[in-house]
């Protein structure tokens, strides 16, 4: 028997999942617990706090992705986002689409996700966790003068508290995520506030992630293999386990293991060129199973749109000058929203394009 499998969906023979994945030899896992330290005023850190920053350093450093315990998010919060993403997947189609994303407003729900051209086999809840967050019109070509729109939440009437359970995740995951900017300032020897001023008019979203099971798993992906665009990215994962992450040291997959009440945290692009490479935003993928669906919630944590991305002044000089010219966050994240909505024939938006020549 042929099985009817939609070619939109298949990813390229080299971009297919290969069922050996190293397991072993992982991303590292830091306790956080340390972590209320941040609220000392000036003086030197005391020891706990430095012992956290040199892992966080590692970590970015080695691989641009790690998973945290004891991060201070309370496990009912945690619990009850779960309950509100399991609610609104198990409605029926039509329910759904009554909030469905469109040409005028991206958020809300949305079935046809592309990365790098290919179908992810997934469906998704998008919501900004500031409202309304200013973006520039996503119908607009680039290069001319953008108009500006005012994003706002499309929350569907059913499951009951599905509105109030989600905004209490985002207040609390925003919480965490300001506390990981600080660490990340602390690694790159700024004061702990440095970068807190790009997120005043913050474009943050949040977005409900549903991996249904797949016919052919080893065809198509949950979400291609991509990097993450923004700043930082909080990670909350079930149980099921499908993420794979790109090894630095030797460009291998490996898969990242479900922990209980843990996030996974990866470093953005913006963190990267904010860097100067430093740190690198590292390629993420993740694989569908025939038998089960899996969920996740990321927290994708991006600046104001007016912000002008570039390698931060202090950390470059003589004799290591800036390697990124400056760009628009607001274009960037436009140009790329635009190329995951439809198949285009050009490559989507990437930071290198930003890279200088040598
Ligand atoms: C993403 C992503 C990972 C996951 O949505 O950008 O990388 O495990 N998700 O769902
Ligand atoms: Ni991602």
């Amino acid at each position: 028997m042929v099985l009817e499998f939609d070619p939109a969906f298949i990813q390229a023979p080299e971009h297919r999942p290969k069922p050996a994945v190293a397991e072993a030899g992982s991303i590292p896992l830091i306790d956080l617990s340390p972590l209320h330290l941040l609220e000392q005023h000036g003086g030197p850190l005391v020891a706990e706090l430095e012992v956290l920053v040199a892992q966080v350093e590692a970590a970015c450093r080695d691989w641009g992705f790690f998973q945290v315990i004891n991060h201070g998010v309370p496990p009912a919060v945690v619990e009850r986002a779960w309950a509100a993403s399991r609610g609104f997947f198990a409605l029926p189609p039509e329910e759904r689409r009554r909030v469905r994303r469109d040409e005028v407003n991206p958020l809300g729900y949305y079935e046809a996700e592309n990365t790098k051209n290919v179908r992810d086999w997934k469906e998704v809840f998008d919501f900004v966790v500031h409202e309304p967050a200013v973006i520039p019109s996503p119908g607009d070509a680039g290069g001319g003068v953008d108009r500006l729109i005012e994003l706002r939440n499309q929350w569907p009437q059913f499951p009951h508290g599905f509105r109030e359970a989600l905004v209490e995740y985002a207040q609390a995951t925003e919480e965490l995520v300001f506390k990981l900017l600080e660490l990340i300032s602390l690694t790159l020897s700024l004061p702990p506030k440095r970068l807190h001023s790009f997120f005043k008019d913050q474009t943050s979203f949040i977005r409900l992630n549903h991996y249904p099971p797949c016919s052919s798993p080893h065809l198509a992906l949950g979400v291609g293999r991509h990097k993450d665009a923004g700043a930082l990215t909080i990670l909350a994962q079930d149980d099921v386990g499908g993420l794979d992450v790109r090894r630095r040291s030797d460009g291998e997959w490996v898969r990242v293991k479900p922990i209980p009440n843990s996030f996974i945290i990866n470093v953005g692009d913006i963190v990267q060129v904010w860097s100067n490479d430093k740190y690198e935003s590292a390629e993420h993928r993740v694989l569908v199973n025939s038998e089960r669906e899996r969920f996740s919630i990321p927290f994708f944590f991006n600046p104001a749109h007016y912000v002008m991305v570039k390698p931060l002044p202090e950390l470059v000089d003589e004799k290591n000058p800036a390697k990124y010219e400056e760009y628009n966050w607001g274009e960037f994240f436009k140009t790329r929203k635009n190329s995951d909505f439809k198949k285009l024939d050009v490559e989507n938006i990437q930071i290198y394009h930003f890279k200088k020549a040598k």
